[in-house]
């Protein structure tokens, strides 16, 4: 099996090649991924020579036809991912979440290729912190943020490429990822990096939004699961009924780093913040069988943190410049 994976050197890309060269040590696996700030070399370490690894940006159409033409399966991952940098500058989304996403669809449309699409929750909006709903497959789109909605776009060109052209995909949206590999631009490393580096963890606002934290190996567990018994064109909701408010997963960070639950700052709180995400995930559990193995939150948070204490040579480089980009906004 040759398998290319978009995004690769990223957080969750970068968890599905170790997981995939566990699971399958015989598959081929290519990553293409543009090596922006938010991928790094040094995330595939681990995976060694049995990664290829291309430098290259999804939106280059005879790059991405000739990679595609070679595999036989196309996890696509590669985005513009953080919200605060898209209020910033959106540019850089629309050109990767929406055109690079329309670039490997045409793509797999000329060879036949079999394509898993990544998205996110955040295209259904939020819920109110009383709502006693979830998202489903059925719940309407209303992105909030520019992020969340180019990550839309990007859905809508997969489903229409489907019906139109018949392309073999499937598409999973997703909640709150966290574990080792995060950039610290994140909510979780950032504070864990702060506590690290001797800085008081950022709040934004009363921190009464409400996450639905799932760990990052079951959802590429999830990923896999609908490659191998996942119904074309169908979109899969994953989540591990994970929902924390931030202000509960800061205290939980200082509390497990020895320090006291109250020592953070309230920032500036984001523009249009969405107000909570939660996900019905019955459809990817009762119909393919998939279940969550990290269901203690806090010992996972435990371990993530040893992983950022443990590795601060993965991280330590990038923190002047992403605490100097926050001070610009307040945050
Ligand atoms: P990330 O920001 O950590 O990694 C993104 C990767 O894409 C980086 O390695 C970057 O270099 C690469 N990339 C960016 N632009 C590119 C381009 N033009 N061409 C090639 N490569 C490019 O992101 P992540 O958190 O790992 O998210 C991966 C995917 O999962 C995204 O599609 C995101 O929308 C989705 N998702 C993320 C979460 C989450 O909690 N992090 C939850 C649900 C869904
Ligand atoms: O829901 C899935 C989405 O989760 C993904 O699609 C995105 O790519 C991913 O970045 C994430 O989006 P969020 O905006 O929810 O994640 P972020 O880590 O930026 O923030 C999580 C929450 O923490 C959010 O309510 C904002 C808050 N926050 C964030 C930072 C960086 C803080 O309170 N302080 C902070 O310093």
């Amino acid at each position: 099996m040759q398998i290319l994976v978009t995004g690769g050197a990223g957080f969750i890309g970068s968890n599905f090649v170790h997981s995939t060269v566990r699971r399958y040590p015989d598959a081929s696996v290519t990553v293409l991924d543009a090596l922006t700030y938010a991928g790094s070399r040094s995330s595939l370490s681990m995976a060694g020579s049995l990664v290829d690894l291309v430098e290259g940006d999804i939106a280059d159409a005879g790059l991405v036809n000739r990679l595609v033409c070679d595999s036989d399966v196309v996890v696509h991952f590669a985005a513009e991912t953080h919200n605060d940098n898209s209020l910033a500058d959106p540019s850089p989304f629309l050109r990767t979440n929406i055109i690079g996403t329309y670039t490997l669809l045409q793509a797999v449309r000329e060879h036949g290729t079999r394509y898993h699409h990544v998205s996110t929750d955040e295209v259904y909006g939020d819920l109110d912190l009383d709502d006693p709903s979830k998202f489903s497959e059925h719940t309407p789109y209303n992105p909030s943020s520019p992020y969340s909605a180019t990550k839309a776009a990007s859905d809508m060109l997969v489903r229409a490429w489907v019906r139109s052209f018949g392309v073999r995909a499937t598409l999973s949206n997703c909640s709150n990822n966290y574990g080792p590999y995060q950039h610290i631009e994140k909510f979780i490393p950032r504070q864990i990096t702060n506590i690290l580096t001797g800085t008081r963890p950022k709040l934004y606002g009363a921190g009464k939004n409400v996450r639905d934290w799932i760990h990052v190996e079951d959802h590429n567990a999830a990923v896999w699961r609908i490659l191998e018994s996942g119904e074309i064109g169908r979109t899969y909701l994953i989540g591990a009924n994970g929902e924390l408010d931030n202000l509960s997963v800061v205290r939980m960070i200082l509390e497990l780093m020895d320090k006291d639950p109250d020592d953070f700052d309230h920032v500036t709180d984001r523009p249009g913040h969405d107000l909570r995400y939660a996900i019905d995930s019955s459809t990817l559990r009762n119909e393919l069988g998939w279940r969550p193995r990290y269901n203690d939150f806090r010992a996972g948070l435990q371990a993530t943190i040893d992983w950022y204490r443990e590795n601060p040579t993965w991280w330590e480089n990038d923190k002047d410049a992403v605490e100097s980009r926050y001070q610009t906004q307040g945050a």
